[in-house]
Parts: C-alpha cells; structure tokens; sequence
C-alpha cells in the first residue's frame, strides 16, 4: 500500500476517528451559533477534514472501502447529532441572553408625561355653551369667510349703515368678508330650519384692529332664541341664570337701552363687579362703576324674520352677542387681552 498524501502517518480509520472526535470536541466548546457553524463547515463542508479524509479511499484496497465508508457516515451523523444538540443549547442561551440584556425593570419610575391644558378660551367658551346648555341652547357653528350679505345685510346692517364703522371689516373679495361677528349664523340657522330655534354659535370673528383691548382675531358666542312668545322677560331670566352660573349666585345684572341694528328693543348687559359689588371705588376691576360689561343682546327684529322666511306675527325672539377674551378675562383675572393670544407657557400652565 502506497503511503497517504494526506494523513501520511495514520492510516485512514485513525484519520477519521481522530478527525471524528476533535469535531465533538470543537462542537463542544462553540460558544455561539456563528462558532458551531464554523466548525459544521470545517469538518462536514466540501473540503471539510471529514470530506478531505474520504477523499482518500481511492488509496485504500477496494475490500477496505465499505467498511471504512460505513465509519465516516457513522462520524458524520454523529457530529450532526452533536451540532444539532449543540445548536439548541446555544440558541436557547442566545436567547436568555438577549431577555437579560434588554430587560427593562418596570419598577423605574416612568418618564414625566406632559399634558396640556386647554386655552382659557376654550375653557370659557366650554363652560358659556354648558351652562347655556342646561337650558337647551344647541351649539352650532358658521363660516369665518362669510358673504358680504350674511355679515351686514341679512341682520339689518344695509350698506350705508354707520354702525359698519363699528366694525372694521377684513375684505377677501367684492362680496366676501373675514366675519365681523357671529350674528351672521343667526340669519344661517333660521334659513337652514323651521322655528323653534335655541341655539348658541361660539367662532372667531376678525376686525381690523389692534391694541391692549383689541386684537384682530377674537371670539364671540352668538345666543338665540325663537319661539312663540318669547319675550323680553325671558332674555333676563336667562341672562339673570347664566350671570349667577358664570360669577357667582350674587351677582346681579343690569340692562342698558343700547342700540344693534338686529335687535329691537336693544340693550347692553352689565354684571355687578364679582370683586367689589361697587364698595371700593379704587376698585382694579370694576374701576369703581360697580359693573361691568359681558355682552349685548335684545329682541329680534321683525326684519331679521322676514329676511328669514319666518312669519313674525307668529313668533318673536331674543338674541345676544358677548366676547369670549372679555369673560374669561372677568373669570381668571386676566389683566390684558394680549397675553391669550402669546402662547407663552407661563400663562397657559396656569390653566
Ligand atoms: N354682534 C354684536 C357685536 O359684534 C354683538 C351682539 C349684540 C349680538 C346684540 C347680538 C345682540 O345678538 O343681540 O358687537
């Protein structure tokens, strides 16, 4: 027999036993599943020790060949028993592994969740439409980019009228307005349905002004009711309600003959001063009046009704109009209107 090329000093069965047990050693001793990989491929891989041993059975007398075949099939499956058990082995630490190192301990106090608070105006105009809404005023909304028409001349405002003057208007386009006030969705609710009416709008007008007291965007809520005979005495009973609710069951209210194109009888509302009653005359809130104004309001005109379609010998009605900055100003001590409009957390915290 012609000496080995390879395992020059063993004969083949040696070369195979001894390859055999080092691949269950290395087996063995593969810390990670890339290791037993390697060591898969070293042996039992095409040029693996194993592959490279049986390569050598041309050399060997053919009678010697079975048998020496039958021990390396005998090594192969036992080194791939042995990978197999080994794999689960390390897979299973593998995965203790990464359990520990991502554990998170649920007893550490969480991160600080920060929640906003609502704007005092949503807040005021929330609790107007609350309180209002104990007595069945329904909130509805409008369009801030309104008709020309639907802000003005739908509630009695006619073209040449001064009291457009009061109201400096943002103009988009011949015929279309920024809404100078809510009244428009008065005219929109009664032309959309039938009376009864009782509802409360809430919305942003704009007028072109700016100062301490003015800002250019603010917030209305539009009141109105419809109905047979409702009368004068029920906007007071209803004012005379919302004032208690809003600042208190000692409040009183006062109304003021005033005038509002869409209203007749028209008045302006005074609640007495929350703060004073009007003891002090150095009074920071009330300036010593003893009152303060919160809204204007009156009994629809006739007009408004026939622009409506409705039949005004049948029904009447009250509306009223108040400025959201102003009554929450009055209910959080706001001193100047600006500060609603900054978004400087300081203040908004405090909410
Ligand atoms: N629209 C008026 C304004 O912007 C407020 C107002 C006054 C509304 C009297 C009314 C009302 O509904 O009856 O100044």
């Amino acid at each position: 027999m012609e000496p080995l090329l390879f395992y020059r000093h063993m004969s083949i069965h040696a070369a195979i036993e001894e390859k055999g047990r080092s691949a269950l050693n290395q087996i063995e001793v593969s810390s990670d599943l890339e290791a037993l990989d390697a060591v898969r491929v070293s042996v039992l891989g095409k040029k693996g020790s194993l592959s490279e041993a049986l390569k050598q059975l041309g050399q060997v007398p053919p009678e010697e060949r079975p048998k020496l075949g039958a021990l390396a099939n005998e090594w192969k499956a036992k080194i791939e028993t042995a990978i197999e058990a080994r794999k689960e082995i390390l897979a299973a630490a593998q995965i203790e592994a990464d359990l520990i190192r991502t554990r998170v301990d649920v007893t550490l106090p969480s991160r600080k969740i920060h929640l906003g608070s609502l704007h005092p105006i949503t807040r005021t105009i929330r609790k107007v439409s609350d309180t209002l809404g104990r007595l069945g005023f329904d909130v509805t909304t409008g369009p801030e980019v309104e008709t020309d028409f639907m802000n003005f001349e739908a509630v009695n405002i006619p073209k040449d009228h001064p009291a457009r003057d009061m109201q400096d208007t943002f103009f988009l386009g011949p015929g279309v307005v920024l809404r100078s006030q809510t009244s428009p969705v008065q005219m929109r609710t009664m032309r959309e349905k039938k009376w009864p009416v009782r509802i409360l709008c809430p919305g942003a007008v704009y007028r072109c002004d700016s100062d301490a007291t003015h800002s250019p965007m603010f917030h209305q809520i539009e009141g109105l009711w419809v109905d047979k005979k409702v009368s004068m005495s029920d906007l007071k009973g209803v004012l005379d309600f919302f004032a208690k609710e809003l600042f208190g069951s000692h409040v009183k209210i006062r109304l003021r003959p005033s005038y509002f194109p869409f209203v007749e009888p028209g008045a302006e509302v005074d609640v007495s001063c929350a703060l004073c009653a009007g003891r002090n005359p150095h009074c920071q809130v009330c300036k010593g009046t003893g009152w303060l104004e919160i809204l204007g309001a009156g009994m629809v005109h006739p007009r408004l009704f026939e622009l409506a379609g409705y039949d005004p010998s049948e029904i009447s009605g009250f509306a009223f109009g108040m400025g959201v900055e102003r009554i929450a100003m009055l209910l959080h001590d706001i001193p100047d209107l600006r500060l609603m409009f900054q978004g400087d957390q300081r203040f908004l915290k405090q909410f």
